[in-house]
């Protein structure tokens, strides 16, 4: 089978998304579990936009070693200076380098003819070409460019050194078999194509990301753009989840591979949601709260006869936490650690001595523990612990403050005692309210009546 590489871009286009900003320390983390998910790209940011987005370019490239680090720029010297700043300490640095070609944005937005932006983008690839080997070109609003001179900015920049040609449909615009039939030109019409890796990209302002890239990649695209629950730029990027299950569940007719670790898909998407505080929406393909809930009575019925009838994944294969393992006060460490990591949080030793030490005095007050409330304990510990580190360079501030060490479980057991189904728990007199987006998921996790 063909490989496709999966490029996340949930640190930077993801970012992009209204709410959805992230300090340093936050994308170092989620750039952490994006790695164990075994994408091979992760576009760290834009390294020009602010301090902020340098720093974390910078710490990523040099802790995540295994897969590529890209970093955005404009096709201007000063931008490719400094993404390749950030890069420095990168063991795969990638410069991603980007320009507007559509007559719309040339006219109105870039003001610049066709010619100066040939030239721009070609003086662009060439400069990145002179300092790093892994270059990507851009034509933002591709699928709104006349396809002539798309084809001849394509072959300019890989005349100029570009390694990969990404193909964005930034606004959202095109159909699937439009979108395919523009790979296919591409292909057939452009000097030098088949030495470089065509990319997908696509927006989803029609709900048509997933199914646009799909079809880029019946063309021949070899890489995919996508982020963790579809975050991105208005509605969103093509959803990674969607992209990898898809090709999995049906080889049949996306005979493609990528080496994404499935079972990482449900931790990755929650840790997300916890870190920028927008939840999953409940219907979400693969990671919402509903994608293994059966509701209805015949379906119900079929499920417990065989799963087959109605299930064409099981929810462990993305790694959906198995409803059957309930933490109680005589849970040990074992099963605590791999519910903390089915939430999307990995512990040294000493880290998950507290968590379980905590546990135990919650468990011992009430019957069960549900998510909600063994992820507001991590946030007790981890803020604790996150408080220390110096942030100070970060030009974002922190969305959770560290809270008051002297109260182990205060919000925790009151929400425990009020058998708190609620996204928002009440902290005591004089403490903030700490709202948790997974606390929206049901809490007995009765959703998922698989195997029960
Ligand atoms: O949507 C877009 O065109 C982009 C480019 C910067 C790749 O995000
Ligand atoms: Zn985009």
């Amino acid at each position: 089978m063909d490989r496709i590489t999966i490029f996340d871009t949930t640190l930077r286009d993801g970012e992009q998304s209204p709410g959805c900003s992230m300090n340093v320390q936050e994308k170092l983390r989620l750039a952490q579990q994006l790695d164990r998910l075994g994408v091979d790209v992760i576009e760290a940011g834009f390294p020009i936009a602010s301090d902020g987005d340098f720093e974390a370019v910078q710490r990523i490239a040099a802790s995540v070693r295994r897969p590529i680090i890209a970093g955005l720029a404009r096709a201007c010297k000063g931008d490719v200076d400094r993404a390749w700043e950030a890069l420095q300490g990168a063991a795969r640095p990638r410069i991603h380098i980007f320009l507007a070609t559509s007559d719309i944005h040339l006219k109105y937005k870039l003001r610049i003819t066709r010619e100066q932006c040939l030239e721009q983008a070609r003086e662009a690839v060439r400069h990145a070409k002179s300092l790093c080997a892994d270059v990507e070109f851009s034509p933002e609003d591709a699928t709104r460019t006349d396809v002539a001179f798309l084809c001849q900015v394509v072959e300019a920049v890989i005349a100029a050194g570009a390694t990969t040609v990404n193909i964005p449909d930034t606004v959202g615009y095109t159909m699937p078999e439009e979108y395919g039939q523009l790979i296919r030109t591409l292909r057939e019409k452009v000097a030098g194509i088949d030495k470089v890796t065509i990319s997908t990209h696509c927006h989803n302002d029609l709900g048509l990301a997933v199914a646009n890239s799909l079809a880029g990649v019946q063309q021949g695209a070899r890489q995919v753009e996508c982020t963790i629950n579809g975050i991105g730029e208005r509605a969103g990027n093509a959803s990674l989840e969607e992209i990898v299950m898809a090709m999995r569940v049906r080889p049949d007719r996306y005979p493609y591979e990528t080496v994404v670790a499935s079972e990482h898909l449900f931790s990755s998407s929650q840790m997300l949601a916890e870190i920028t505080r927008v939840p999953v929406q409940p219907n979400k393909a693969i990671t919402g709260r509903n994608a293994f809930a059966h509701e209805a009575g015949i379906h119900q019925d079929g499920m417990l006869k065989n799963p087959l009838t109605y299930e064409i994944m099981t929810p462990q294969s993305v790694g959906v936490p198995d409803s059957r393992l309930v933490l109680g006060k005589h849970s040990g460490r074992h099963a605590l650690a791999l519910r903390c990591e089915q939430l999307g949080h990995q512990f040294e030793r000493r880290e998950l001595d507290e968590i379980y030490r905590r546990f135990v005095v919650l468990a011992d007050r009430i019957k069960r523990v549900q998510d909600s409330h063994l992820l507001e304990l991590i946030q007790d510990v981890t803020s604790g612990a996150a408080s220390q580190v110096s942030d100070a360079t970060s030009s974002q501030t922190k969305k959770f403050p560290p809270i008051g060490a002297t109260m182990p479980l205060p919000r925790a057991a009151a929400a425990a005692a009020n058998d708190s189904h609620s996204a928002h728990i009440s902290g005591s007199a004089g403490q903030s309210t700490l709202s948790i987006p997974f606390a929206d998921h049901h809490s007995d996790q009765e959703d998922y009546l698989w195997g029960v």
